[in-house]
């Protein structure tokens, strides 16, 4: 198996964490460190306290180009905010070019909306035209609800609905580990709204995939912030193709995404708290005259970021995309 040298960019965030986590314990993993301006300096468990006693390391403040230069399968993954990567990125080449090979050998996979459209990186949308991530040396790791909806939207668009109405909430973290309004506990805890009410900057990498295979979708997408702190919940709402009822809405999801690890298909509900702390998303399905409905839930932390990035690595790699994620979250969350 091919032993890779991650770098963590933005390592202290909570996606920063996960993939410490993740990572970890990875058999592809030889060595494991991060950087972060404010905790440089800081052992990771200063941040992550989960992570005390198992992973040791210290927060970086620069990358550090020689070790990544005399690696053979070095890595970067990037969760700094968005734009961050992409005002970097020159700065990041200039470094990399001192080092021959460097930049030809470098995986990155960044996990902001700063590539999602940019063709020249490949769309990391893991559980749909997996094989695009094989040897993939640049890949832009989906938004949280953007997969999401994507999972939901995929199998729907042979029959292109006329109309798809979505609303779908997310928990706290969804918002970075930097404080602010909208994670402050007591204005959360106790709360449930929508936000970016039809404007959402996820539509955008959404309508391009559906675009991909033809279908200018009808989006309505109304985002909500719910009072948990990981966790998507969507709802996708369409006019029933002629023809088809619940069962046979159940088949085709079940075949569009067999052999899919991490997709697993529920009766009744998803629930969000099954499938935190794991690389896994859920779908069901319903149908009810003329109506159809998709629901999924994710860990935006998980699914939603950090094991998709995993999974991408593995998939880059040729390992099985199960790697180093075969790992049920706890029960309850
Ligand atoms: N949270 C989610 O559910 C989620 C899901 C999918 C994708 N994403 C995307 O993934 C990326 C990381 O998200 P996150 O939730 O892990 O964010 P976060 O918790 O806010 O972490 C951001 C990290 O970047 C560092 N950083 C470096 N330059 C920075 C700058 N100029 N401003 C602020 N921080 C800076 C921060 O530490 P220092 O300040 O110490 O450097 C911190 O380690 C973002 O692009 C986000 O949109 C997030």
């Amino acid at each position: 198996m091919t032993q890779v040298d991650v770098l963590i960019l933005g390592a202290s965030g909570y996606g920063g964490g996960e993939l410490l986590r993740w990572l970890s314990t990875h058999p592809a993993v030889k060595t494991l460190r991060g950087t972060a301006r404010s905790h440089a300096g800081k052992p990771f468990h200063a941040q992550h306290p989960n992570l005390r006693g198992l992973v040791d390391g210290t927060f970086e403040a620069t990358p550090d180009w020689e070790a990544l230069a005399s690696s053979p399968a070095p890595v970067i993954f990037s969760a700094l905010p968005h734009g961050e990567l992409g005002k970097l990125w020159p700065e990041l080449e200039a470094a990399a070019k001192t080092h021959p090979g460097l930049l030809e050998r470098l995986i990155v996979i960044d996990l902001s909306t700063d590539f999602r459209l940019d063709t020249a990186w490949v769309y990391g949308l893991v559980d749909w035209k997996p094989e695009r991530m094989a040897g993939a040396k640049r890949i832009a790791n989906p938004g949280c609800f953007a997969t999401a909806l994507q999972l939901a939207l995929l199998p729907l668009a042979q029959w292109q609905p006329a109309f798809v109405a979505v609303t779908a909430a997310t928990g706290s973290s969804g918002s970075g580990a930097a404080l602010s309004e909208t994670t402050h506990h007591p204005s959360r805890a106790h709360d449930f709204k929508a936000y970016k009410i039809l404007g959402h900057q996820h539509e955008a990498e959404v309508l391009r995939t559906l675009a991909s295979l033809g279908w200018e979708a009808p989006l309505s997408f109304v985002p909500q912030s719910a009072p948990m702190v990981r966790g998507i919940f969507a709802t996708v709402q369409f006019p029933l193709p002629a023809g088809l009822d619940t069962a046979a809405l159940k088949a085709h999801f079940e075949a569009f995404y067999q052999g899919r690890f991490f997709v697993r298909l529920v009766d009744g509900s998803p629930r969000v708290a099954a499938t935190v702390g794991s690389a896994f998303a859920e779908l069901a399905v319903a149908a009810k005259g003329g109506h159809g409905a998709i629901l999924v839930a994710l860990d935006n932390l998980g699914k939603g970021m950090a094991t998709q990035a995993v999974q991408n690595l593995n998939l880059s790699l040729g390992l099985p995309e199960w790697t180093g994620l075969r790992s049920a979250g706890g029960w309850p969350a």
